[in-house]
């Protein structure tokens, strides 16, 4: 079976994690070997960056060492999870990759897209073979995941302009490489929304 790397991306609350888990349920049922994993995060020492990045005051970090702090745990999830679930053959599911550097350090919580380009080449230089793009007016995301709070709160307490400045920027991305990204409407029932994942999934598998 032909291993493949998948990525989910969208705002707080558009229903990502919801998606990647039923995505890796669903393929698991129909035979395929699945690695379901999420950013920041995915291995044990970037679960470690993961709370130095989300826990805390809002201005804990500088947009420039967040940057660093979120590229370090890609690469340690890259080495230690994502590749050798690849080289396994698996379906790699990732919650968030680099495309949520690009938004967030690129352009919402600070202006360094180039930087963060110039660092994930040097880094990381690996993409997903497919994103799926969870598109959600961010008033209904926010909702969601205020409703869900816990104590990983520095990024959720941004507010509306900001997850609409992240959602314009997430959909421009998509538009920028069409052939990697497929753009999903969230708002919508669960289950809706996880038969047109399955089916960008399946024309992806079955066309490569
Ligand atoms: P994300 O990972 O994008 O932040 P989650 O999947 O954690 O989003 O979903 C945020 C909250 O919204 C959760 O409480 C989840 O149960 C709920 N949720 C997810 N998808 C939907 C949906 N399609 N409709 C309504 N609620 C949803
Ligand atoms: P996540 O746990 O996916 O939050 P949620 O489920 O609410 O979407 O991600 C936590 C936060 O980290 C989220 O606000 C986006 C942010 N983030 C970055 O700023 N840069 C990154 O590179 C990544 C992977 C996440």
């Amino acid at each position: 079976m032909a291993a493949t790397f998948l990525s989910f991306e969208g705002i707080d609350g558009s229903g990502k994690s919801t998606q990647a888990r039923t995505l890796a349920e669903t393929l698991r049922g129909l035979g395929h070997n699945v690695c379901l994993t999420r950013e920041p995060g995915g291995s044990k020492g970037a679960e470690e960056i993961r709370r130095l990045v989300l826990e805390g005051e809002a201005d804990r970090w500088s947009t420039e060492t967040e940057l660093l702090l979120f590229t370090a745990a890609r690469r340690d999830h890259l080495e230690k999870t994502i590749r050798p679930g690849l080289a396994r053959g698996e379906i790699v599911i990732t919650d968030r990759f680099a495309d949520s550097s690009r938004i967030y350090q690129g352009l919402t919580r600070g202006e360094l897209r180039q930087t963060v380009d110039r660092l994930h080449d040097l880094m990381i230089g690996t993409e997903p073979d497919l994103t799926l793009l969870i598109d959600i007016d961010p008033a209904l995301g926010l909702a969601r995941a205020t409703a869900r709070a816990g104590t990983e709160m520095r990024f959720e307490d941004m507010g509306l302009a900001v997850q609409e400045k992240a959602r314009t920027g997430f959909l421009a991305l998509a538009v920028a490489h069409p052939k990697r990204f497929r753009v999903i409407d969230g708002a919508r029932p669960a289950n809706e929304v996880a038969f047109d994942v399955m089916t960008a999934v399946m024309i992806h598998l079955s066309t490569r």
